[in-house]
């Protein structure tokens, strides 16, 4: 699995939890020093240090290095001004079957309020329109939380 936006960890041990034993979370930040609390709690909770791979950076500068097709889940929690660019690198990430997911789908309620067109809303609800029209990817939006938005590659 990817994931953008490491923080310290949180959705990171979630998804480390639900993988197989072997699974691998290759997860990216902008802040090393979240990544370092990260670390520390995935080790606390007994997760092997091979089974992460954190790597500090911009999301836009380290998702091209990452290999195509080589993830069965990417999951997305880093700057939603950036949502939609995120998406083209995730469509290339993810095997076909594999599913990709987007927390703050509804930004505090904020994406279905046309009265607010600040850029990070307006790229959430872009992204909405990107994920719905793309008929390659059969999604989901959750009403958890601040929005969970789920998109399975099918082809
Ligand atoms: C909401 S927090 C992530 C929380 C994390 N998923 C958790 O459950 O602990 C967003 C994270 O995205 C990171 N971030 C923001 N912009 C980024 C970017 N352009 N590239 C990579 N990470 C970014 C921030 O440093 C921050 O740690």
């Amino acid at each position: 699995m990817a994931e953008v936006g490491t923080g310290t960890g949180v959705s990171g041990l979630w998804l480390l939890r639900g993988m197989s034993a072997d699974g691998v979370l290759t997860s990216v930040d902008l802040e090393a020093e979240h990544q370092r609390h990260a670390r520390e709690v995935f080790l606390a909770a007994g997760i092997p240090s091979q089974r992460f791979r954190l790597i500090a950076g911009s999301a836009l500068d380290v998702m091209p290095r990452l290999t195509d097709a080589g993830y069965d889940l990417v999951f997305v929690d880093g700057d939603k001004a950036e949502y939609g660019e995120y998406l083209e690198q995730a469509l290339r990430l993810v095997r076909p079957g594999g599913v990709i997911v987007f927390d703050n789908a509804l930004w505090h309620d904020r994406v279905a309020d046309p009265a607010q067109r600040d850029a990070e809303t307006q790229a959430v609800r872009d992204l909405l329109e990107q994920v719905r029209v793309d008929e390659d990817l059969r999604a989901a939006l959750l009403p958890v939380g601040d929005g969970l938005l789920a998109a399975q590659r099918l082809a």
